[in-house]
């Protein structure tokens, strides 16, 4: 019988490859840093959303050996078999403590990646048994809250709103029109391709008026955000002694700012006690191994030096003083993510293929992580980086521009 199958592949693989859109990795032969070695070449990072400086931090490498002589290598089994280990419980309520003061009664638990945390607590929540959930989903979320929504909608048979990026008012005619006693309300805190922040404010007003759930998902907020780095609600100032913050499911990643891999969702126990009891992204996978919990205990104590945030303040601060750009534009971002709009796919990459020739490392972001014709270079800033550094990107952005 003849296969055909590696033929058609091949076919979509060159479809891909003419649209610009093929992606292809990059081997990195040192620890993350802003100088790396990439497939043998020093080059000048700023792609990697170790925000803090964290990944590489000689404290962590040690805590995470600590907690391998300690634990052993693997956990052996998923949490609720043998695999929940006392580092897994010690991580669970440090991680709670970071958000006790904004959510009232808050429970933590730890998930292996954000994108299991995302399709756990979303299938979790919309699981209902007799009564359907709606969901209102910003635009631009994140392609693991979309996968997630998708999941619940076959699973649990939740209907979808899709609202356009920061608008309110839309949403809240999507919410006044809604018939279903259960919403969810979805959004990215930081928006992780534009780098701007969610209008948490409003958000939240708009979930007590239409009783509904607010899930946040803080991935690249949790470190940076806020006076002590706690993320999203701690820059908000929300208080666990508000009303609306019952309504608040709060996800947080840790192999961004918190230097290491996992993440958590923290709300309410009793929210967060029926995900663990439906999500199956929680349940069906084995637990990530103790020591990176162990290690972990160790990155929210450097969270809490505020001596990094400062830095990565400083080094926001200082691209956005020097960097004039004449074509491109520069989105509107406060955060370490600062995208340069180039427009076509081809554009994008041939800029990024400049920066590659000067040794510098900037990612361009095509479709569909973007919107079609908004193909970018998502620039990303680390406490790491030196002004020295940031000054030889710009230095090359201002050259590369002026050939176009
Ligand atoms: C907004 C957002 N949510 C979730 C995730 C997934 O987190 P993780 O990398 O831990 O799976 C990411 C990035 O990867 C993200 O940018």
């Amino acid at each position: 019988m003849s296969n055909h199958y590696i033929q058609h592949y091949q076919e979509l693989l060159d479809q891909l490859e003419k649209k610009s859109l093929r992606r292809k990795l990059k081997v990195s032969q040192s620890p993350s840093a802003p100088v790396m070695k990439i497939n043998g070449r020093p080059m000048l990072t700023f792609c990697s959303n170790d925000y803090l400086g964290l990944a590489n931090h000689p404290a962590l490498a040690e805590a995470l050996t600590e907690g391998a002589k300690t634990y052993g290598a693997g956990s052996g089994a998923s949490h609720m078999i043998s695999g929940h280990s006392q580092a897994h419980d010690e991580l669970e309520k440090a991680l709670a403590q970071t958000q006790a003061s904004f959510i009232p009664r808050v429970k933590a638990l730890f998930f292996s990646t954000g994108y299991m945390a995302n399709m756990a607590a979303i299938t979790g929540l919309s699981a209902l048994n007799d009564a359907r959930m709606t969901i209102f989903s910003e635009e631009l979320n994140h392609a693991s809250l979309i996968d997630g929504i998708r999941l619940a909608n076959k699973q649990n048979q939740a209907n979808i709103k899709i609202y356009p990026h920061q608008d309110t008012q839309t949403l809240e005619r999507l919410l006044n029109e809604d018939q279903q006693a259960f919403k969810l309300i979805i959004t990215d805190a930081v928006f992780s391709m534009d780098g701007d922040i969610a209008h948490l404010e409003d958000l939240l007003n708009l979930a007590e008026k239409y009783n509904a759930l607010l899930m946040v998902d803080d991935a690249h907020g949790f470190g940076v955000l806020g006076d002590q780095g706690l993320g999203i609600l701690n820059m908000f100032g929300i208080t666990a002694t508000d009303p609306r913050a019952a309504r608040l499911i709060y996800v947080g990643t840790l192999g961004k700012a918190a230097g290491l891999s996992g993440a958590f969702i923290a709300a309410h126990q009793d929210l967060v006690e029926w995900i663990m009891q439906k999500g199956r992204a929680y349940i069906y996978t084995t637990a990530s191994p103790p020591a990176i919990a162990h290690g972990l205990l160790k990155s929210l104590e450097l969270i809490n030096d505020a001596q990094h945030r400062h830095q990565l303040i400083k080094n926001i601060e200082h691209w956005k003083k020097h960097l004039k750009l004449k074509k491109w534009q520069l989105m509107p971002s406060t955060t370490a993510i600062q995208p340069i709009v180039i427009g076509s796919n081809a554009n994008a990459l041939q800029v990024a293929h400049k920066l590659d020739q000067k040794n510098i490392w900037v990612p361009a972001i095509r479709p569909p992580t973007v919107p079609e014709g908004t193909a970018r270079l998502r620039i990303t800033f680390s406490a790491t980086h030196t002004p020295d550094q940031i000054n030889k990107l710009i230095d090359a952005l201002h050259e590369i521009e002026n050939e176009y």
